[in-house]
């Protein structure tokens, strides 16, 4: 049966382990072993948001795997005409072996996975952004060689953005510490937390830094609420990843974003372009390795 990643949920803490050495493998390996699963398949690339590190991570690392990548501009398509997602899907099922999507409803990409025979990749909705997390969570492998109950990461802004919903369900696939500090207005969704000790809410940005191994931030204006930019601005001011907030965390401790940042905002300029705190390039560069290690076992020859 064909297996889609649709969230974290779709994914077990043995998978996980599985796409982190496999990750691993092929970061070590890259140009150096001819890997290539996705020889003689098609890939579709659905976007209706912009993007930068998602398209170009996709694009080369289907063709890294021996793949095509077909680009495929949302807005351009019949389904932004009013053909329905049901029939998308049907239809691109006859011609591609994979569908990586980035849309705005997550509604629709789970529509979609329903009605595709073929694998679906979520590539970020305004719900949630598994591909990003699988990156994070590999590069605080990287720095500090696992990634559970023993680490602690602070997360700063908006507590109902598709990053803070991503990180609630990796710290409930993991059991890392997570602690989300936001203001009330867009505090975390209780629903998703679902109770689970390890994973807080701390309006208090100082209090939420105290012993943190990562510090974690995403932009205050999400694709689709630029609408809402001036409240934005206003409630997650206090919430800036500041060098000040290093004092309680850790020594050691790290700066992680998604990216893009915009420095001045969610993040001090000193925070995100400080070599020995911010990993932010690390955290970018592996969403290649990761996302190639899903489409090898999502979309590979057993597939
Ligand atoms: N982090 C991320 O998804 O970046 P893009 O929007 O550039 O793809
Ligand atoms: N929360 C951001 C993430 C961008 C990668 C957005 O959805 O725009």
């Amino acid at each position: 049966m064909k297996k889609d990643l649709l969230t974290l949920r779709d994914i077990t803490r043995d998978e996980l382990e599985t796409i982190f050495d496999l990750a691993a493998k092929l970061k070590r390996e890259r140009g150096k072993v001819d890997f290539r699963p996705l020889a003689d398949k098609s890939i579709g690339l659905i976007f209706a948001k912009s993007s930068t590190r998602t398209r170009v991570s996709f694009e080369v690392g289907v063709g890294e795997l021996g793949g095509r990548a077909l680009y495929l501009d949302q807005s351009r398509m019949q389904v932004g005409r009013g053909e329905t997602v049901a029939d998308t899907a049907k239809v691109l099922s006859r011609y591609l072996h994979g569908i990586v999507i980035r849309t705005f409803a997550h509604a629709d990409v789970c529509e979609l996975a329903k009605e595709a025979t073929i694998p679906v990749i979520n590539a970020l909705t305004d719900e949630f952004h598994p591909c990003q997390l699988l990156a994070d969570m590999l590069t605080i492998r990287e720095y500090s060689g696992r990634v559970d109950n023993t680490i602690r990461l602070a997360f700063y802004g908006d507590g109902r953005s598709n990053m803070a919903n991503s990180l609630i369900l990796a710290a409930r696939l993991t059991g890392m510490e997570l602690v989300i500090s936001a203001p009330e207005e867009e505090r975390p969704d209780a629903d998703l937390i679902g109770g689970a000790a390890n994973i807080l809410w701390e309006p208090d940005p100082v209090k939420a830094a105290r012993g943190v191994d990562y510090f974690y931030t995403d932009v205050w204006v999400s694709m689709g609420f630029e609408e809402e930019r001036a409240r934005r601005m206003e409630i997650f001011r206090p919430y800036q990843v500041t060098a000040k907030l290093f004092d309680e965390a850790k020594p050691g401790a790290k700066f992680l974003h998604c990216l893009p940042a915009h420095r001045g905002e969610e993040v001090a300029p000193e925070v995100m372009d400080d070599p020995k705190r911010s990993i932010v390039f690390d955290e970018a560069e592996n969403r290649l390795h990761v996302q190639k290690a899903v489409m090898s076992l999502l979309m590979g020859p057993r597939n």
